[in-house]
């Protein structure tokens, strides 16, 4: 099928290698003509591991990137919108990045075309994308929510491998063009109501937020009455209906959906009068994990102005670059606050910090410079590389022995036997 997908951010340009790796012609487009040019040479303006080969592979055969979405639009059966919705001040979800490309499309439309929100959108977006449509283009259309459901970092698998699609639309007619559409995709799909598809997504990272601020406060209550926090998770997800993923205590959760996702629901139903509590419970849980490991940190150092501490990993996640709303960035705000020299080391994600805070951190070329001379070390993202770490060579050059372990993925025994004061999330 001829496709054209609205916005080359992380959604758009995984989602359009992936419909171009499905056998359809793809033509992705951008205001931002850098990206579009960058995309043309081949350079993937994101980290996400198998975009790249993807690329490579479509590229200027059957996928193809344009600043102009008119001719696209005009030649492709569907039209894809995902393009960034990010939160506004109040928490409430800002759509003038959907509206402005639902009028593009409505302006450029000339025949009966299926339009689809790939975005996270709020529900009843669908009909504020219809009837902006509508106002340029008086022919035949139908509107469907396609939610995404991709991680970063594993965005092609997330896509090609899904547990579930999700369809919300009115028509048959555009029904059986969504099921032609994936019907290479072994995968169930949900065919629902438009509403109902977007309640869906925010449903849905909404629960998997709640559940890791849950077991996050069951790890804090481990820190106070004791139990190993590993042990009560795996007892919990030996539950089927409870299940072990997103299970894993730690500082809390970061990157640009949960974080995002769980303030638009919680804005959602306030302007519909609905006072969602729960969520405002696990905003404020997340909002404060991060400082239970500053807690760890002063009880081991002691006051912390004048330390040197020490900071593995900066990404909100590991296998990516994206530092958005990461606990790393709120860490080393409270830690210069209080007066700390804070040096960091990560992978890959050391550029987007330096761009916000340049010369106030010491940025190390690897993780033993980052620890040497430290007196503490506080383990932020899970890098593979981090678990091989030797942690001799890290004792070695450590000025305290101190480690604040804040994704557990360290044993406690094996450090303290080689002389570390060891602290973990909930165990
Ligand atoms: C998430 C959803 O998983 C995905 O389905 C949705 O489409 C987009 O949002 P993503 O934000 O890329 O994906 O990352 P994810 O792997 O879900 O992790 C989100 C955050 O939760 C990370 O900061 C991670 O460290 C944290 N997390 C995850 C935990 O703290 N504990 C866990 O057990 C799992």
């Amino acid at each position: 099928m001829e496709i054209c997908v609205v916005g080359t951010g992380y959604v758009g340009l995984s989602c359009g290698v992936c419909f171009a790796k499905l056998g359809n012609r793809v033509t992705c487009v951008d205001i931002d003509e850098n990206k579009i040019e960058m995309l043309k040479q081949g350079e993937v303006p994101i980290y996400e591991p198998e975009v790249k080969e993807l690329l490579d592979m479509h590229s200027g055969k059957n996928l193809f990137f344009t600043t102009g979405l008119v001719e696209p639009v005009k030649k492709s059966n569907v039209v894809f919108i995902a393009v960034g919705t990010p939160s506004s001040e109040d928490g409430s979800v800002n759509l003038e990045y959907v509206k402005a490309a639902a009028a593009d499309i409505g302006k450029a439309i000339d025949g009966y075309k299926v339009i689809v929100n790939k975005s996270t959108v709020p529900v009843g977006t669908g009909e504020i994308v219809e009837s902006i449509i509508s106002k340029h283009y008086k022919g035949e259309f139908d509107i469907v929510s396609n939610p995404e459901f991709l991680r970063e970092g594993t965005a092609v698998s997330d896509f090609l491998k899904p547990d579930r699609i999700v369809i919300g639309c009115s028509s048959k007619r555009a029904m059986n063009i969504m099921k032609r559409l994936y019907s290479t995709i072994k995968a169930p799909i949900l065919f629902t109501d438009i509403k109902s598809a977007e309640l869906i997504k925010y449903a849905s990272n909404a629960f998997l937020a709640t559940k890791i601020s849950f077991i996050n406060e069951i790890a804090n209550l481990c820190d106070i009455v004791g139990g190993n926090i590993n042990s009560v998770a795996d007892g919990m997800g030996l539950d089927k209906r409870i299940g072990r993923e997103f299970l894993n205590a730690g500082i809390g959760f970061g990157g640009s959906c949960f974080p995002k996702d769980v303030k638009a629901l919680i804005s959602i139903a306030r302007e519909n009068g609905f006072d969602f509590r729960i969520l405002r419970a696990v905003e404020s849980v997340n909002s404060e994990q991060h400082l239970r490991a500053v807690e760890k940190l002063q009880d081991l150092v002691g006051p912390v102005n004048g330390k040197k501490i020490a900071l593995l990993g900066l990404a909100f996640k590991p296998n990516t670059d994206d530092t958005r709303e990461a606990p790393s960035i709120r860490i080393i705000e409270q830690l210069i606050s209080m007066g700390a020299v804070v040096s960091v080391y990560d992978p890959k994600a050391m550029g987007a910090v330096q761009a916000i805070f340049e010369n106030k951190l010491q940025f190390a070329e690897n993780a033993y410079k980052c620890a040497s001379g430290s007196d503490a070390l506080m383990l932020i993202t899970e890098w593979e590389e981090f678990k091989k770490l030797d942690l001799r060579k890290i004792r070695n050059v450590i000025n305290k022995p101190n480690i604040i372990d804040g994704r557990n993925i360290y044993s406690r025994e094996r450090l303290e036997m080689m002389g570390f004061n060891y602290r973990g999330v909930g165990r």
